[in-house]
């Protein structure tokens, strides 16, 4: 039978929402990708130049600490990974998750939520961390229609 893991990242619990709605409709594990160290609100001010979300966003190489690690990541096939859209792309934290387990074979399917934009810079840059993996098509859900979305691409 396919194991399905949820992982995602939420820095305000906007994709934490959707990822819990989706772990439920599909029978998912959840998992969480924790920063070692929390964002503070100054943290997120992307209008801060200096905020240190603005300065790991510059800096490509940069790769946050995450907390725990997933128990086991071997056990599953599919792995639905959410995060917020963050100035076009992924949080390079995203980058971390994505270069911590061989994921060679494995099936990952991308969401996210912004303020309005779309997934595609983020989908190639996923592609680049991680190359070895079969991405499948990923999608943007601010609001409704995750549960559904989950399911169909599960083919559940
Ligand atoms: C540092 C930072 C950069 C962001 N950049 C973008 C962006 O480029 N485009 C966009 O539409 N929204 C952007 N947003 C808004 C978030 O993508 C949006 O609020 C998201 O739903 C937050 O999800 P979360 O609560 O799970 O962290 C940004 C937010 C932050 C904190």
């Amino acid at each position: 039978m396919k194991k399905i893991l949820v992982a995602y990242f939420s820095a305000s619990g906007v994709t934490a929402r959707t990822a819990k709605e989706m772990a439920k409709a599909v029978k998912a594990d959840l998992y969480e990708i924790c920063p070692a160290e929390a964002y503070t609100d100054a943290d997120l001010n992307w209008m801060d130049k200096n905020s240190r979300s603005t300065l790991e966003m510059n800096d490509s190489s940069c790769r946050p600490a995450i907390a725990q690690p997933v128990k086991d990541m071997e056990q599953y096939d599919t792995i639905l990974i959410g995060f917020p859209i963050w100035w076009y792309v992924e949080p390079r934290i995203v980058d971390t998750f994505l270069e911590s387990y061989d994921f060679s074979g494995k099936t990952l399917i991308p969401f996210a939520t912004s303020g309005g934009s779309g997934i595609g810079k983020a989908e190639k840059s996923l592609k680049e961390h991680c190359p070895n993996a079969v991405w499948k098509k990923g999608q943007l859900l601010n609001g409704t229609g995750a549960a559904e979305w989950a399911k169909r691409m599960i083919g559940a």
